[in-house]
């Protein structure tokens, strides 16, 4: 059986910035079609066939390697590490299940539907605020990024962790800060370590109060529900607390903020499906959010590391390889989606699950908070907008750590003053 060292695999430059937009979908189809499932990056070998990476996602014989990534970047003390070694995705075994069993039930469908209402109250007031610039037939043209990505979910997240609202801009900051931990590319310039390193020590600074609050005056959000948890026998150590509202922090605004600009993205490109969508919301919302984090993921790839030798595929891959799933290629699996290349909100793709929010012990723990999220704004946008165009070409980020969206002007034409009639 060959070693992965033997095979001569296709290079793929991960670490180039100007792979993005319509060059990442044609290399990446492209590598499909090769019938090719294994290539090499810089720092990994990527998987990008759906069953072999469920594999890697769920093996026990792997861990998550942000300590590995931290390491090898020189980030060795200080509070960054120090949130590292905390991070609910770098624990394993039964620390990793008893934290996932703490904090699971605050969010759980029914916890993350609860915050709905708040929702949709964050949605009305950016709707009332937007400013942008008339345009032909009563449209308005805006920046989507500004008016609703970023605001909304740090709004959310602000609400959900029981945080002042005024807060929720100092959230935003925090999180895309401290997000880059995951990016290579942000990690190996030291002035952006020393960054992360500050906004990490300012938001321990400013949670440790809020917790102390919080177990005083007990209400109805996810610290208050953590502490409650932690009072019923299994108790949550300050330390742990801490980094579990950081971790959900950190996970919640960066990822959900994208995730919904590229669905609005892809929305706007599109106008038949936009006006699929806009005539039928009840049966389309949620597909398009499962399309949108199928076709444009946000977390193209998720990492594991190898802790013992692995045979798959008639590869033996040994202990210590990097590897990373690629979720972008795994969600156009053929035999799991049918014409996988179309974005198409109208076609009933079932339960088939993607590879968006990981698999295994590590699988996104707010991934229901997210698809409400994203369910919300969209059924909120298709009430209220006739017809939704891109403006300018969006600035895209790079495909390395999330796959975010800087601007993205659209034209949007409210429903009601298309439903106005004509003066007689
Ligand atoms: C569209 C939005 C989101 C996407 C695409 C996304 C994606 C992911 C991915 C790929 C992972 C790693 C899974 C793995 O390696 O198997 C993950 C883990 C995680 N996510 Fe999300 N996420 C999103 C939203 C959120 C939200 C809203 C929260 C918080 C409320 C959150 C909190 C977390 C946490 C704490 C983990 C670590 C879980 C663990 O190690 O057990 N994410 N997410």
């Amino acid at each position: 059986m060959p070693n992965l060292a033997d095979l001569d695999l296709p290079r793929l430059e991960l670490d180039d910035p100007g792979l993005k937009g319509r060059r990442w979908h044609r290399e990446m189809n492209e590598l499909l079609d090769s019938g090719e499932w294994l290539a090499q990056a810089p720092l990994a070998t990527v998987v990008l066939d759906r069953e072999a990476g469920e594999f890697f996602l769920r093996t026990k014989s792997a861990i998550f390697p942000g300590q590995l990534l931290a390491d090898l970047f020189g980030v060795t003390d200080g509070p960054l590490r120090e949130q590292i070694d905390n991070n609910i995705i770098n624990q394993e075994g039964d620390a990793h299940r008893r934290l996932r069993g703490l904090v699971n039930p605050s969010l759980s469908p029914r916890a993350a539907n609860g915050y709905r209402p708040a929702m949709r109250e964050f949605l009305e007031g950016l709707w009332d605020s937007l400013e942008g610039d008339d345009a032909s037939n009563g449209g308005v043209e805006f920046d989507f990024i500004e008016a609703f990505a970023r605001p909304y979910p740090s709004q959310t997240i602000a609400r959900v962790m029981g945080a002042p609202a005024e807060d929720a801009p100092r959230l935003h900051d925090w999180s895309m800060w401290i997000q880059r931990q995951f990016d290579a590319i942000a990690l190996s310039d030291p002035d952006t370590v020393a960054t992360i390193q500050d906004k990490v020590a300012e938001f321990y600074a400013w949670v440790r109060p809020m917790i102390e609050s919080r177990r005083s005056t007990p209400s109805d959000d996810l610290i208050s529900s953590l502490i409650a948890t932690e009072e019923e026998g299994e108790r949550l150590s300050d330390v742990e607390l801490e980094n579990l509202v950081l971790n959900i922090l950190v996970g919640g605004v960066d990822t959900t903020q994208n995730q919904l600009a590229h669905a609005i993205r892809l929305l706007a490109g599109s106008p038949e499906q936009w006006a699929a969508l806009r005539d039928d919301p009840e049966t389309l919302v949620d597909r398009a959010v499962q399309e949108a984090l199928r076709f444009e993921p946000i977390t193209p790839f998720t990492a594991r590391q190898l802790s013992d030798d692995v045979e798959y595929g008639g590869v033996e891959f040994p202990a210590g390889t990097v590897i990373m799933v690629c979720s972008f290629t795994g969600n156009r699996d053929p035999e799991a989606f049918a014409d996988p290349t179309e974005f198409d909100i109208t076609v009933d793709r079932g339960k088939v699950r993607n590879l968006t929010f990981g698999a295994g012990i590590h699988f996104c723990v707010g991934s229901n908070l997210a698809k409400a999220e994203l369910s919300e704004a969209l059924t909120f946008f298709s009430e209220r907008i006739d017809r939704l165009e891109l403006c300018d070409p969006p600035e895209l980020q790079t495909v390395s750590g999330i796959y975010g969206i800087d601007s993205l002007y659209v034209k949007a034409t409210p429903a009601k003053l298309e439903a106005t009639p004509e003066p007689a």
